[in-house]
């Protein structure tokens, strides 16, 4: 195999940022770890991330920028959330932060939540990618699932070499541990994963303690069972799975060339492209919550590559609740 590792010359960064405007994968170094990165804007290409980690779940993702106040276009920032952007950041410190109304991002970036997180690094490589490629950067770390996280360029090409189009090596990572994740929602300070700043440091600039999620501990998912600690997006109609046609009343959200008849329809992809239905889930299940509609009948969708955290989504959805 070709190695993919550059050096991460003005040149490269320039490349870097050219083939994630043509929604390619590339990988960066930041302070922590190497992230897997993406245009945030771009559906398809946060698609290519879940696959290319090959997470079972939507675990929704980090998104890089390069200021706090490109941050501030995406997210709404309460004191809070200024205080501890203009302590920390560029540093490794992650706020969720609720999206703003007319958020650009993916919402598969945000796994379907109406939150995001939000990351401004540190390390000049990080920001002169965010700054030429002008976008915000989707980046996870740069490891399959449930593998450790890669602090060199050689790590990330061991795991991830065939499914980026470069590597830029930055050499080792200085901190070597993701970026802590703090929530601000319902403004309620939570520590979400422990991380390169820690409890103490952000407590002293709050000036009052925080939660601690009770799922804190896991460096590699952040979170045990999203489901239980993320409250999802559930559409408001029932949900109702592996679905062979549309009932009376109900929208149809259809995967495949064969369809059968539905007054509302919404194809996830007619080619049965799963990378495509992964970054078109989101969007069509709240297209079709509508007050006209009694019910979502959802067709069946292959358990395979994507389609197992498509699945897995769909199933949190149809849950009784
Ligand atoms: O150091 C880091 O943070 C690295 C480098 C590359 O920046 N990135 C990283 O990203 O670790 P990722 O996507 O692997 O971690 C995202 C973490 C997960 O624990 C996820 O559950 C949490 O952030 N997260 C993301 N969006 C969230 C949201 N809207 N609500 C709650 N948690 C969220
Ligand atoms: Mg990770």
């Amino acid at each position: 195999m070709i190695s993919k590792i550059v050096p991460a010359d003005l040149k490269h960064i320039a490349e870097a940022a050219k083939a994630i405007q043509r929604g390619e994968l590339v990988s960066f170094p930041t302070e922590t770890v190497y992230g897997l990165g993406g245009d945030a804007t771009d559906d398809r290409a946060v698609a290519a991330i879940y696959a290319a980690k090959g997470r079972p779940t939507f675990n929704p993702l980090i998104v890089h920028v390069g200021s706090l106040p490109a941050a501030a276009e995406l997210g709404e920032f309460s004191s809070d959330g200024v205080k501890l952007a203009r302590k920390f950041w560029p540093g490794p410190l992650t706020l969720v932060v609720p999206r703003r109304k007319q958020c650009p991002l993916s919402l598969l970036v945000s796994a379907g939540l109406d939150s995001v997180a939000l990351r401004v690094p540190a390390h000049p490589i990080a920001q002169a990618l965010l700054a030429i490629g002008n976008r915000p950067l989707a980046g996870p770390s740069a490891n399959p699932s449930g593998r450790i996280s890669p602090t060199t360029a050689q790590h990330v090409e061991e795991g991830l070499g065939d499914k980026v189009a470069m590597i830029l090596d930055g050499g080792p990572c200085q901190i070597g541990v993701e970026s802590t994740v703090v929530s601000l929602l319902d403004g309620k300070p939570a520590l979400l994963r422990p991380g390169g700043i820690t409890v103490r440091e952000i407590e002293a600039e709050l000036g009052r303690a925080i939660e601690i999620a009770p799922s804190v501990g896991d460096a590699e998912t952040g979170l045990h069972g999203p489901g239980r600690l993320l409250s999802h997006y559930a559409p408001e109609r029932p949900v109702r799975l592996n679905a062979e046609d549309a009932r009376e009343g109900e929208a149809l959200l259809a995967f495949g060339p064969n369809v059968p008849p539905a007054r509302i329809m919404l194809n996830l992809s007619a080619a049965g492209n799963l990378n495509e239905a992964a970054a078109n889930l989101f969007a069509m299940l709240r297209a079709l919550d509508r007050r006209d509609v009694t019910g979502i009948a959802v067709m069946p969708i292959p358990a395979e590559g994507l389609g197992i955290a498509i699945n897995d989504r769909l199933m949190r959805a149809a849950a009784p609740r």
